[in-house]
């Protein structure tokens, strides 16, 4: 799925250096995928070329937490994710960059939802990221950087990285906050506004598969991020695969 983006306003040159560079990347990892696992909630080892199934869970900030301070999995049914959270299923490909995306534009409001996302997978072996702000009334974010960070082909940890605001000047609609992440004002997104505010997540993977081959799409990501995601949408092919729904 093509996305495309409201706010693109990146240099051409840069455009096109990226586009080149997400295109070889691709090509080198044309590995089989062997992992048989696709439950985000269950545990599995991979290795570079598989498919790696993650969920990315929807809330309000308080619903990550049991009894206000532990932060557990959304697998974990303690948490009344179920029935109060939204979920989207990603499978990208392992060492590959990708662009996930989630449309906002077409029902789904992340505001409305409870403004912060988790990513998240396994279950035995649970990681989860942070909670990551995404949107409220006044401030949505829609360019995020998602590391997952690998020993031995167990999932280890989840990482949101903060782009900085370096992007912002790029657009007039884009504001800086907390000084670290560009967002939009909610009120210019659509459907209120213009601006397609549809959540883009680039994806990299870090450290080792089972083999104990090193994954290095961290690397190329971070000689990337230069070349702001905000310009990039329309080059990517997304690996989307999962939509919103009651998954647990
Ligand atoms: C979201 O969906 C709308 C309607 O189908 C489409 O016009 C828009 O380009 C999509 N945005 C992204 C970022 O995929
Ligand atoms: C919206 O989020 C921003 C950034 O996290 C915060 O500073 C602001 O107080 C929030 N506004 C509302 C109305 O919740």
């Amino acid at each position: 799925m093509a996305a495309s983006s409201a706010s693109a306003s990146a240099p051409p040159h840069s455009l096109l250096l990226a586009a080149v560079a997400l295109a070889a990347l691709a090509s080198v990892a044309a590995a089989r995928d062997e992992n048989g696992v696709y439950d985000p909630c269950s545990d599995s080892r991979i290795q570079r070329g598989d498919g790696f199934s993650f969920g990315i869970a929807f809330a309000s900030l308080g619903a990550f937490y049991s009894g206000g301070s532990v932060q557990l999995s959304p697998c974990d049914r303690r948490l009344s994710l179920a029935s109060s959270g939204q979920l989207a299923v990603f499978r990208p490909k392992v060492d590959e960059i990708s662009l996930l995306t989630i449309n906002t534009t077409t029902g789904f409001n992340p505001a409305t939802a409870g403004g912060y996302m988790v990513a998240f997978a396994g279950r035995k072996y649970a990681a989860r990221s942070a909670p990551t702000f995404v949107s409220n009334s006044s401030y949505t974010v829609s360019s995020f950087t998602l590391v997952l960070e690998f020993n031995k082909g167990r999932l280890q940890n989840l990482h949101w990285k903060k782009d900085g605001c370096g992007a912002c000047a790029k657009s007039s609609s884009l504001v800086c906050i907390g000084k670290q992440t560009c967002a939009f004002r909610t009120q210019s997104c659509k459907s209120q506004g213009p601006v397609d505010c549809s959540i883009g997540i680039q994806l990299a993977f870090s450290g080792t598969d089972k083999h104990e081959s090193v994954l290095n799409s961290w690397y190329e990501v971070s000689n990337l991020r230069q070349y702001s995601l905000y310009g990039l949408y329309s080059n990517l092919k997304d690996t989307l695969s999962g939509q919103f729904n009651k998954f647990f």
